[in-house]
């Protein structure tokens, strides 16, 4: 994997969203993860936020989103998946780096913070190593019956 780079494209239009949908649809039966399955729903909620498909070799291998509210002061990172055969390559971990990276570049952002279920091993490793902590437990936020953690992470310049 080290050698690879990986390819970003800004989601717009029709085709993107599909394929987002396209990806969320693996994590249908996911418990720790809340998957899209309506391309409505990824419009509504991706659309309005900075929403990332990412390739490899040209195969969109994933897909990240985040969004800037109060002026900017804030950011929240609503998305990270990995396409189950390309995960435990350390791709997650780039893209993750690279929407941090963005995120810290802009002057205003003051924290970042996300949401993730407590059993989401691969996840937590990737937000805990980046200086994420955890600040909140979270019975059912979404409706699926699982809870979620809030974590944060206070960007010092
Ligand atoms: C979470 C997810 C994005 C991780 O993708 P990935 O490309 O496999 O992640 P990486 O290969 O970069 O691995 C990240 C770290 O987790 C570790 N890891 C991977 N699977 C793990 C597991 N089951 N248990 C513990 N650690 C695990 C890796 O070893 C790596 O740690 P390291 O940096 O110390 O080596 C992927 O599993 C996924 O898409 N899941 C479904 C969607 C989802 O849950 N997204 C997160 C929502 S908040």
């Amino acid at each position: 994997m080290a050698n690879h780079t990986l390819s970003y494209k800004r989601a717009k239009e029709e085709k993107d969203w599909e394929m987002m949908l396209s990806i969320e649809k693996m994590f249908a039966n996911s418990k720790t993860y809340f998957a899209f399955t309506k391309l409505e729903d990824i419009k509504a909620f991706l659309g309005k936020e900075i929403s990332y498909l990412v390739f490899l070799n040209n195969e969109p291998v994933g897909e990240a989103a985040y969004e800037l509210k109060d002026d900017g002061k804030k950011a929240y990172i609503s998305t990270l998946v990995v396409v189950p055969e390309y995960q435990g390559k350390g791709i997650a971990t780039k893209i993750f780096n690279k929407i941090i990276k963005e995120i810290i570049d802009k002057p205003a952002v003051e924290n970042v913070e996300l949401i993730t279920h407590p059993k989401n091993n691969a996840a937590l490793v990737i937000y805990l190593k980046n200086g994420f902590e955890i600040v909140e437990w979270q019975d059912n936020p979404f409706g699926d019956g699982e809870p979620r953690l809030k974590l944060r992470k206070i960007i010092s310049r």
